[in-house]
């Protein structure tokens, strides 16, 4: 490339950001003019060609069509499998530091969950019978009654109820509440691992690059409790073989625990409708006053 050629594709790629330079809103200037940058950036660095060019234009065509409106967000996957949600998480989220780490929201949450009781039983398909138990608590360690911990996994098949029209209403979903003291006990199945959607562009995308689609098995949350920041986390099974290469990035060291099996009741199980032998994992969820 001469001098010429090289000054006057700068020239391109500045008149494209000055083009923003009279936009009113102040953030609105600053992300476009930043987002033209690197684009710009981009293309110069891998000299893109007009089929490539192309071919990423039909790419983010596909991954629009491919949304539902519904449980279906291409778009999130294409972000959560770039690192981009993750990214995104960790600047949003910068808490104080014995606050509960967050991780990705993902695709399959559904609102409006039926609410459960302390310890029902929210498992409606077959698996390993699993009561989770523990506490909400400040960042002082204060108990926080009545939080409410929305909390979703996916059946056995590895498909969440939704998703997957053979699973009943409500099945792996629910609402429970801490109780005076900030415990709660939700009985389900232990979480399996499970490949993210793959018949669509991002699916076309990890294969073509050789990447797993598998996330490690774990269990969602949504914690809310008046007066403190929201908080969109998962609990990872400690032991799982996909941990170290979750095709979403989600996976924090802070967020494990462990299944154990039980072959006797405590005070932990004692009076909730669970059978012996069970899997029993317990966490304490730490929230930040907003
Ligand atoms: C999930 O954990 O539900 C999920 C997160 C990101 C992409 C796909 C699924
Ligand atoms: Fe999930």
């Amino acid at each position: 490339m001469t001098n010429d050629e090289k000054a006057s594709e700068r020239l391109i790629s500045e008149k494209a950001i000055q083009s923003f330079n009279d936009a009113p809103d102040a953030r609105l200037r600053q992300i476009m003019q930043s987002l033209t940058h690197h684009l710009h950036a981009f293309v110069s660095e891998v000299e893109l060609t007009e089929k490539e060019w192309f071919e990423g234009i039909k790419f983010l065509t596909e991954t629009g069509h491919k949304c539902d409106g519904h449980v279906r967000q291409e778009f999130i996957l294409l972000s959560d499998t770039l690192g981009v949600s993750m990214l995104v998480d960790a600047i949003n989220h910068r808490h104080s530091a014995n606050a509960t780490d967050t991780t990705v929201f993902g695709p399959f949450y559904i609102d409006g969950m039926p609410e459960r009781a302390f310890g029902e039983n929210m498992a409606f398909t077959p698996g390993e019978a699993a009561l989770v138990r523990g506490r909400v608590v400040d960042t002082r360690g204060n108990a926080l009654p009545n939080a409410i911990l929305d909390v979703w996994q996916t059946a056995e098949n590895g498909m969440y109820s939704g998703q997957d029209a053979a699973q009943p209403f409500g099945n792996l979903r629910g609402r429970y509440r801490t109780d005076s003291n900030g415990y709660f006990a939700i009985r389900t199945i232990v979480p399996v691992c499970y490949p993210i959607p793959t018949d669509g562009p991002v699916g076309r995308m990890l294969n073509a690059a050789k990447r797993h689609p598998w996330r490690p098995a774990h269990l969602h949350f949504m914690i809310e409790v008046p007066g403190y920041k929201k908080l969109v986390t998962h609990l990872f099974n400690h032991d799982d073989p996909y941990l170290e290469s979750d095709a979403v990035f989600g996976v924090k060291q802070s967020l494990q625990v462990i299944y154990e099996e039980r072959f006797t009741h405590d005070d932990l199980s004692a009076g909730l409708d669970i059978q012996l032998p069970f899997r029993r994992a317990s966490y304490e969820f730490v929230m930040e006053s907003v």
